[in-house]
């Protein structure tokens, strides 16, 4: 009998492991018991960085004091917010579901603990997962972060999995859809890179402890990882025929938004290899398929072609048909799929980082970064690896302040999405190739 259990339990196990889990299904798989859970001075909540312990063990403090995320939620009783879900027929934003999805940890009633409080915004469990299982004995420290993982906490030190949780709120998914519909009403246009992101307002640090605990910390491949995920996010996106399509349009949100909001007088279209359209094409926006191809250029040569040459098939799906559109999408979401476990095991190390500026550069030379959003990947790509010559140690100061002004500058070529040109840009990051080891 009690190996008949044994097996059915493994059983069932294989059955769930097989099934490709959204990291909002593995969120919300336990009930959350409330940021007030995790939030006592002797857990999370003391206010300077405890010393022997393996965590700081002030993360509730800087969530509360630092990180957006702990606004996410009075952000929609704001008059701005209020003005969206009025144009968009919701009522109150703070109630509307479509709203609290991204900015709360919005699990259904039946799965919060006592303490929960939706107002706590995007909470501790909307990233680590709901702790009811690992509440009580995550402190523990016998207990192994595998142990953790396998009582329902979130995979957040996995790049992959990282991208994917970020990514669910930062760019949307299928059961969390930003529609451009929600933004003709007002809402800022999302733009998101793991690396970049990760760092902004971090409640830690990674150190040889954490490493220990953990395995290798690379924010080069957190960059490149996050392309991949955020690639394969935007296919799936595409051909799912409830998030993709509005009636006869394809859903706007997916495509480049300055192929349709510029100036009538603009006059700036020219020719991009990446896409082969011509003049007058509405676009989808490739930028995160674009960067996703100078990630694969110390790793892959031929798949970083392929990935090319299946994007530029893509893109003229679109002018086609519906069906040749879905045929396309689905070739290249095999390809980054196959070749993503490959990026995610590589050591981006101080050598892969100037073939991934020359890969950058020759397109950008080509007029592959016509368009805003890649451009904006493009600069953000180009802090990663600023930073990771820096962490290299090999730079001396002279040259670390040279890099820095040089990458300040190329910031400033994409501040302002109204205003963007390319020569400028390319020229910026001409500049800033220059200036690498
Ligand atoms: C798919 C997830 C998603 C959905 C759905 C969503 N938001 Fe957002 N929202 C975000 C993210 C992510 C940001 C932060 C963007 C950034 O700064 O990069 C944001 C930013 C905002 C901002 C600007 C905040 C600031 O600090 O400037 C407002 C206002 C806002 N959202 C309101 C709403 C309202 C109202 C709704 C419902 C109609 C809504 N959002 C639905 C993800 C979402
Ligand atoms: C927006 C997502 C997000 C939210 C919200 C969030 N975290 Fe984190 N947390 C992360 C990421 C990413 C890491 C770094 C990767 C890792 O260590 O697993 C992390 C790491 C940690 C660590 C581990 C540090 C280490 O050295 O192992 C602790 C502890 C932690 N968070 C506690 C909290 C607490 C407590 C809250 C709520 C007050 C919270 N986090 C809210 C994403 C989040
Ligand atoms: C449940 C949805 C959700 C998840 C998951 C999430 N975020 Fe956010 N994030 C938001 C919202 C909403 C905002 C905007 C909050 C505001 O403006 O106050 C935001 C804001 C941010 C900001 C500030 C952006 C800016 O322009 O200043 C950063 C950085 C950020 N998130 C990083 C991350 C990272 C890294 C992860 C994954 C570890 C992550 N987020 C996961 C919803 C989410
Ligand atoms: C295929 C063309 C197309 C694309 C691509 C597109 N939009 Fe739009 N957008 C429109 C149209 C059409 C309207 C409606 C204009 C009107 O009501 O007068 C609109 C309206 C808007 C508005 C409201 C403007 C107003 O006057 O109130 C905003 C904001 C907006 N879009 C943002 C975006 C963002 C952000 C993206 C990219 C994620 C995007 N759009 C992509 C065609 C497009």
């Amino acid at each position: 009998m009690k190996s008949t259990t044994a097996l059915l339990v493994s059983v069932i196990l294989c059955a769930t492991a097989a099934r490709a889990e959204t990291a909002i299904d593995a969120i919300a798989a336990h009930k959350h018991m409330g940021v007030a859970t995790c939030s006592s001075s002797v857990c999370h909540g003391a206010s300077q960085p405890f010393r022997d312990s393996d965590i700081a063990q002030n993360e509730f403090a800087i969530w509360q004091e630092f990180d957006p995320h702990a606004k996410a939620y009075q952000i929609l009783a704001q008059p701005r917010s209020q003005a969206i879900a009025r144009k968009l027929g919701l009522g109150d934003a703070t109630k509307a579901k479509v709203c609290l999805d991204c900015h709360a940890d919005n699990v259904p009633a039946g799965d919060r603990g006592e303490r929960f409080q939706i107002s706590d915004g995007v909470g501790c469990e909307a990233c680590h997962g709901g702790a009811q299982l690992w509440l009580n004995s995550h402190a523990d420290r016998k207990v192994t972060h595998a142990d953790n993982l396998a009582k329902g906490m979130y995979a957040t030190a996995d790049p992959v999995k990282r991208a994917q949780l970020c990514l669910s709120c930062h760019m949307g998914e299928k059961e969390r859809m930003i529609t451009h519909r929600i933004m003709g009403a007002g809402h800022p246009r999302l733009s998101f890179e793991l690396d970049t992101f990760t760092w902004l307002k971090p409640h830690y640090k990674i150190t040889a402890n954490w490493i220990k605990r953990k395995g290798e910390w690379n924010g080069v491949r957190d960059w490149a990882v996050g392309q991949g995920v955020a690639a394969e996010n935007l296919l799936d996106l595409l051909v799912d025929p409830k998030t993709g399509w509005q009636g006869i349009f394809p859903e706007l949100v997916l495509f480049n938004c300055q192929a349709c909001h510029k100036l009538m007088k603009d006059n700036s279209w020219g020719p991009r290899q990446g896409t082969g359209l011509g003049p007058g094409v509405v676009r989808l926006n490739d930028a995160n398929l674009v960067t996703f191809r100078y990630a694969l250029a110390p790793v892959d040569k031929s798949a970083a072609q392929r990935v090319f040459e299946q994007t530029r098939a893509l893109h003229q799906a679109t002018t086609q048909s519906r069906d040749a559109t879905f045929a396309a999408a689905r070739n290249l979401r095999g390809t980054l799929e196959s070749i993503l476990p490959k990026v995610s095991a590589y050591d981006y190390g101080a050598t892969s980082l100037n073939p991934i500026l020359d890969a950058m550069l020759a397109d950008a030379r080509n007029g592959e970064f016509r368009d805003y959003a890649a451009a904006e990947q493009a600069a953000m790509a180009s802090e990663s690896i600023v930073l990771a010559f820096e962490n290299d140690g090999k730079l001396d100061k002279a040259m670390a302040a040279s890099l820095h002004v040089k990458l300040d500058a190329l910031y400033a070529t994409v501040k302002d999405e109204d205003r963007y040109s390319m020569t400028p840009f390319v020229a910026a990051l001409k500049d800033l190739r220059a200036a690498a080891p």
